[in-house]
């Protein structure tokens, strides 16, 4: 089976539109009487499907009642230990829709593959029930739309999971920075140095035989029963059909973070990411090792807002030793995954360090306040479908919608332009203009020389240097790029199209 190549990927915008399908009417929710246990559905119940259990069921005000799982084997397993934590077992289903037609649900919590998230959100909530959504919203930027406006028009609960926005740590440092509390700050840097080896040769490899493929499929074209990857679960972040990559994996928290701690809630004005799928030839001792994974594994997005600025940088080679002196002292450590926000003030910086820990660190690298707190997400999502009150929550559709398209537009500046690999010195001649607020040149050296740490050979594997972006804000649409506007969207497999939104 060959590689879904880059054609069938970016297929165009106008075949998806006309493809969409129309969901006539939304069914109303049910009336919910005070003090009533609430029914929750689990949507993809393998990783992170775990958390949501333990998260909805940590909840008294709610009982876990069906578990969708196109892999039967996953479903059955979660539902024996539900069983065992809350005496009642809950329905299994391999297609949700069955369990958007029970009464008895009034919560859909997701956490499936991300080409999944947008039109599971979008049936449940046309199904009449309140929606939380992983994190990255949408697979795509026309998505993200279509799911602020569902909510909307269906008056439904949508809340993103992007857990740290509930944070105890993350709320004060953030009103912090808001209060002037390290000067003036109108730049953040997410990282993402967090090791990720190769996933393996691509190749022919069965679909495991409890799994449903044609739903586990779904909106993506379905490949014949065999899939490029070697671990069917997970490993499909890496590959760009369905996942989006690190920057749309971790990205998406790193990069809520900063957009809110710089007060930003808009697209940016331009984008430019250069990177690449690299090192893993060294990694594996073979000059001719091809990897199953299609999305940048080590890349720089430099996010511009005309007055301020987000740069994320991901590293997925081994980031030990690296020579990032600043970074290493912001972060209290030399080795390891580094995972966080730095914010850069006039007066200091403040590190999101981890989902529960933030430090303020001033000029001289000395820490001189700390906040630490937990994440209590579901909770804050249940008060909000029981209130009733959209704007009680803290990561609702419109905050997902620009987190995921963050990640979203770095990664078209590196799809349109992946096979633009060229030499440092276009490279360094591109960042310089990218934006005002890093030290572009220094960034680029840092990860230049990361890469050659790690083996890469940059004469015979160059970095690519992706596309330079201008977006506008208003109509979610590049400023004249129509290749970037085809990757607004996907093509949909009949079937799977995305509904339209109707009162
Ligand atoms: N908020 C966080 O901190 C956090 C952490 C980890 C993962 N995530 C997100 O959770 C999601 C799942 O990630 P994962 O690591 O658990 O992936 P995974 O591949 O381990 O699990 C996905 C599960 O969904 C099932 N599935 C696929 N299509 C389905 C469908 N149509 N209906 C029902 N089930 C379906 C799969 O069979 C699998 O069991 C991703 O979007 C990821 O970004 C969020």
């Amino acid at each position: 089976m060959k590689r879904l190549n880059r054609r069938q990927f970016t297929s165009l915008a106008a075949a998806s539109a006309a493809a969409t399908a129309v969901v006539s009417s939304s069914r109303p929710a049910r009336a919910i009487a005070a003090n009533e246990v609430l029914g929750v559905a689990i949507v993809g119940a393998n990783g992170r499907g775990g958390d949501h259990i333990n998260g909805f069921h940590a909840d008294k005000r709610t009982e876990i009642r069906a578990i969708v799982d196109v892999d039967s084997a996953v479903g059955n397993k979660r539902a024996d230990q539900i069983e065992k934590m809350q005496g009642r077992r809950p329905e299994v289903f391999t297609d949700m829709r069955k369990a958007f037609e029970l009464d008895s649900i009034d919560i859909v919590s997701t956490a499936t593959p991300n080409h999944w998230h947008a039109l599971c959100g979008l049936w449940a909530m046309q199904a009449g029930k309140d929606v939380y959504i992983e994190k990255p919203i949408s697979h795509n930027i026309t998505e993200g739309r279509m799911l602020i406006e569902a909510a909307k028009k269906y008056g439904r609960m949508c809340q993103t999971g992007t857990q740290c926005r509930s944070s105890g740590a993350l709320r004060p440092a953030m009103e912090f920075i808001a209060a002037g509390g390290i000067g003036d700050c109108n730049f953040a840097r997410g990282l993402c140095y967090k090791r990720r080896k190769s996933i393996g040769a691509i190749g022919d490899y069965p679909v495991p035989k409890n799994v449903d493929f044609d739903m586990w499929s779904g909106p993506a074209t379905m490949t014949d029963p065999k899939v490029t990857r070697q671990q069917f679960h997970y490993d499909w972040h890496w590959q760009r059909h369905y996942g989006n990559g690190d920057l749309g994996n971790q990205g998406p928290h790193q990069t809520d973070i900063a957009r809110w701690g710089l007060g930003l809630m808009r697209h940016p004005e331009t984008i430019l990411s250069y990177g690449g799928r690299l090192g893993y030839q060294a990694e594996r001792k073979d000059p001719n090792y091809i990897d199953a994974g299609d999305t940048a594994n080590t890349c720089v997005s430099i996010y511009d807002y005309g007055d301020k600025c987000i740069v994320f940088e991901t590293r997925g080679l081994g980031v030990d030793d690296s020579a990032d002196e600043e970074i290493n002292k912001l972060f209290m450590a030399t080795r390891g995954n580094k995972v966080g926000v730095i914010f850069y003030g006039s007066d200091g910086y403040v590190v999101q360090e981890s989902y529960s820990r933030c430090l303020v660190v001033d000029k001289d690298f000395n820490i001189v306040k700390e906040f630490k707190g937990g994440q209590p997400h579901y909770e804050n999502f249940i008060d909000a479908v029981i209130s009733r009150n959209a704007a009680e929550l803290n990561a609702d559709a419109t905050q997902g919608h620009l987190s995921a398209a963050i990640s979203h537009l770095g990664n078209i500046s590196y799809y349109l332009k992946e096979d633009n690999r060229v030499s440092p010195k276009e490279l360094s001649d591109a960042v310089a203009k990218a934006s005002k607020f890093d030290d572009n040149q220094a960034t680029l050296e840092r990860t230049l020389k990361h890469l050659t740490d790690n083996g890469v050979d940059l004469d015979k594997y160059p970095v690519s240097l992706g596309a330079m972006l201008k977006f506008d804000n208003e109509t979610e649409k590049f400023i004249d790029n129509p290749a970037a506007d085809q990757l607004l969207t996907r093509e949909y497999r009949p079937g799977f199209e995305l509904p339209k939104v109707t009162a």
